[in-house]
């Protein structure tokens, strides 16, 4: 297994109250498997605490905490890797690893690609992809739902629509990415190492080919002040834009379906009532964060909450654990629709909140539209024992299911 995987089934309680306050390592597997609970326990015993963990750093559980450290940019830096320990990629994502204000001239250059307005296009695409390969498993009345479907739905969306890379690649660049977005992975190194080349190529490629009006030409011809954008930028933008999707919006369906697995009565409550499903993703979005957690680094001396943090101090904010801070929402661990407003995080908060919301939020709810209205009696497969990747990103495993049978609809 995965060295920071572990079964959702346990039924043991938190992690141990002083491993939470001074041993706290969002890598441990032991957490993986009660992270949901032990973040709760913080949140009322150490919402603010110090781990020795990693050279040291600080968790912060609360939703206000959190969101004050996101927003506040220039005490709380990006600029010096946003994992703990710190990532081994080599080259800077971008925009994610720089701050403003030089961050926002990057962000501009990409977000009026991924606008409601602009991925309206995607909406018929992205349905036949989900159709075919619902179309693929539907007759067996079972499947390993992260391979049939979470990992493949946002991967083949964002290669063909996104980044109109050739369809020829698509399986082979989707393997790549999803293999090197899973924390730990056996195969992940030689995977990232594949998909970086793969980049490479593929920006060299589209630079002597002629112009698509896509994102990737827009980063291609864009300029920074009076200079064009480097190589290494114009890939780090690119890589970050293929990472940043992919494992995150697999997470969200892999978890949104091992939910529905758990708790029938939500997808019956959607049959009957599928005009509700985008209110019912924000929900699921905050119950289930699938990007639970991202790294700061303070740029001074500063306090928070009584706790006195130093100039290079790391601190670690929890989105997953903002999103079920009961002082935010009521009932904070329960499923529901009725509940007045929804300000989670799930997406971020401060300068550098998500780019792709609009187009994470259009392959879910089509994911969810098809889904619901096609496969009933989803239940856990007998014997299965879900495991968990859960460091900064949360997501099934592997996820098998099964469901009455249904038959195949586009005919292939
Ligand atoms: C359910 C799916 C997704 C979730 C939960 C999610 C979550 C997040 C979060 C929490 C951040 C903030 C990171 C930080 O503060 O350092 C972020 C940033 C970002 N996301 Fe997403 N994301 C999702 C899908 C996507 C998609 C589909 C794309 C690609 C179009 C994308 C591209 C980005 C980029 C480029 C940033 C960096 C923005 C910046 O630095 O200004 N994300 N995302």
């Amino acid at each position: 297994m995965d060295a920071t995987a572990s079964t959702a089934s346990s039924t043991a309680g938190p992690m141990p109250d002083d491993w939470c306050r001074t041993g706290f390592d969002h890598l441990s597997p032991d957490l993986a498997a009660v992270l949901p609970e032990t973040l709760a326990h913080m949140r009322g015993s150490c919402p603010i605490t110090h781990s020795d963990a990693h050279g040291g750093f600080w968790v912060i559980t609360r939703y206000a905490d959190v969101l004050r450290t996101a927003q506040d940019w220039a005490t709380f830096s990006s600029a010096h890797g946003l994992g703990i320990p710190p990532s081994t990629t080599h080259l800077r994502n971008i925009p994610v690893e720089v701050d403003p204000p030089e961050q926002r001239v990057y962000k501009r250059l990409i977000n009026t690609h991924f606008t409601p307005k602009a991925i309206a296009s995607w909406e018929q695409p992205t349905r036949d992809l989900v159709t075919r390969l619902i179309d693929e498993f539907i007759e067996n009345g079972r499947c390993e739902f992260m391979d049939a479907f979470a990992r493949p739905l946002p991967s083949l969306t964002f290669f063909d629509l996104a980044l109109s890379a050739p369809a020829e690649d698509l399986d082979k660049v989707a393997y790549l990415a999803s293999k090197s977005s899973i924390p730990n992975d056996p195969e992940g190194p030689a995977c990232w190492a594949g998909l970086a080349a793969w980049i490479t190529d593929f920006v060299r490629h589209r630079r002597d080919a002629p112009p698509r009006g896509d994102v990737v030409d827009a980063v291609l011809r864009a300029e920074f002040g009076d200079r064009p954008l480097t190589e290494p930028e114009v890939i780090g933008i690119v890589q970050l834009l293929i990472l940043g999707g992919l494992e995150t919006t697999a997470g969200a369906l892999g978890l949104m379906m091992h939910r529905f697995s758990q708790h029938p009565e939500i997808p019956a409550q959607l049959r009957r009532q599928p005009e509700r499903i985008p209110v019912a993703a924000e929900e699921l979005l905050r119950l289930d964060s699938p990007f639970i957690a991202i790294a700061r680094t303070a740029t001074r001396d500063t306090e928070l909450d009584g706790h006195q943090i130093k100039e290079g101090d790391k601190v670690l904010i929890y989105w997953a654990s903002a999103n079920h801070d009961g002082a935010q929402f009521s009932n904070p661990d329960e499923f529901d629709l009725e509940r007045a407003g929804n300000p989670h995080i799930a997406f971020g908060a401060g300068p550098h909140r998500c780019i792709g919301s609009n187009v994470a939020r259009q392959t879910i709810r089509i994911a969810l539209e098809e889904l619901i209205r096609r496969v009933e009696d989803i239940r856990p497969a007998d014997g299965a024992q879900i495991h968990f990747h859960s460091t900064l990103t949360r997501a099934p495993l592997d996820l098998p299911i099964t469901f009455t049978p249904g038959p195949r609809i586009s005919g292939a």
